[in-house]
């Protein structure tokens, strides 16, 4: 299983890397704005700190196919590990058509039922990503839709990857883990929960406080 980590905040990916467990990196409109910088500065250090897919969004007001293709051509110019994030809309489709005969790598976004990741397949994109968090938030069971894509492209042997996103907490990622995703795309919160554990930290004290006392 592959770990993304799903930021743009440059500090969190420096850190995460340092693990030597990220693999790529998710970006989308949101988490620029939250960095309070510009989409190019913010793509251009990350390309510097790791050596693995990283999703850059097209512009939000990007909607009709030929600005689509024509900005998704820009952004996978930047590095050779870009992958262009394209939400799922018709358009989008008709532009993800296009890219993969081009071979540019896309990560269609946005997804929220089966068909939809089925058509993005069919397209060929590089990945889908299914949110899941997005979907518990509305009593909808959003590991449902990855066991469902994950059966879906293992009946047809789609080489389309499975980035689970939306992620909101380690049970996410188990889970995730045991359908068989691909990638989890984790928020740098829940990469730190992943490793913790408060028995973890009472035995740590306890080994700490008995090795002191019987080295007196
Ligand atoms: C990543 O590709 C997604 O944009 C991200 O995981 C969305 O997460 P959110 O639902 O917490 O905004």
């Amino acid at each position: 299983m592959k770990f993304f980590i799903d930021t743009a905040e440059v500090e969190e990916i420096k850190n995460a890397v340092e693990f030597g467990i990220i693999d790529g990196v998710t970006t989308n409109p949101s988490l620029i704005a939250k960095s309070g910088r510009k989409f190019e500065d913010v793509i251009n250090e990350i390309v510097k700190i790791v050596d693995g897919p990283i999703s850059g969004e097209i512009k939000a007001t990007t909607t009709n196919c030929d600005d689509i293709i024509k900005e998704a051509e820009e952004i996978s110019k930047i590095n050779k590990n870009m992958v262009v994030k394209i939400p799922m809309t018709p358009d989008g489709i008709k532009a993800i058509n296009v890219l993969s005969k081009k071979n540019i790598k896309t990560n269609v976004t946005l997804i929220f039922t089966a068909t939809q990741a089925l058509i993005a397949a069919k397209a060929g994109a590089t990945y889908v990503s299914p949110f899941i968090g997005r979907l518990d938030d509305i009593s909808t069971r959003g590991m449902e839709l990855i066991e469902e894509i994950a059966t879906i492209f293992r009946n047809y042997d789609f080489k389309t990857e499975i980035i689970a996103a939306s992620i909101r907490n380690p049970l996410h990622v188990v889970d995730c883990a045991m359908l068989g995703a691909d990638i989890a795309t984790i928020p740098y919160k829940v990469l730190m929960q992943l490793m913790s554990h408060p028995l973890t930290d009472i035995g740590i004290e306890k080994f700490k406080k008995d090795y002191l006392n019987s080295n007196k």
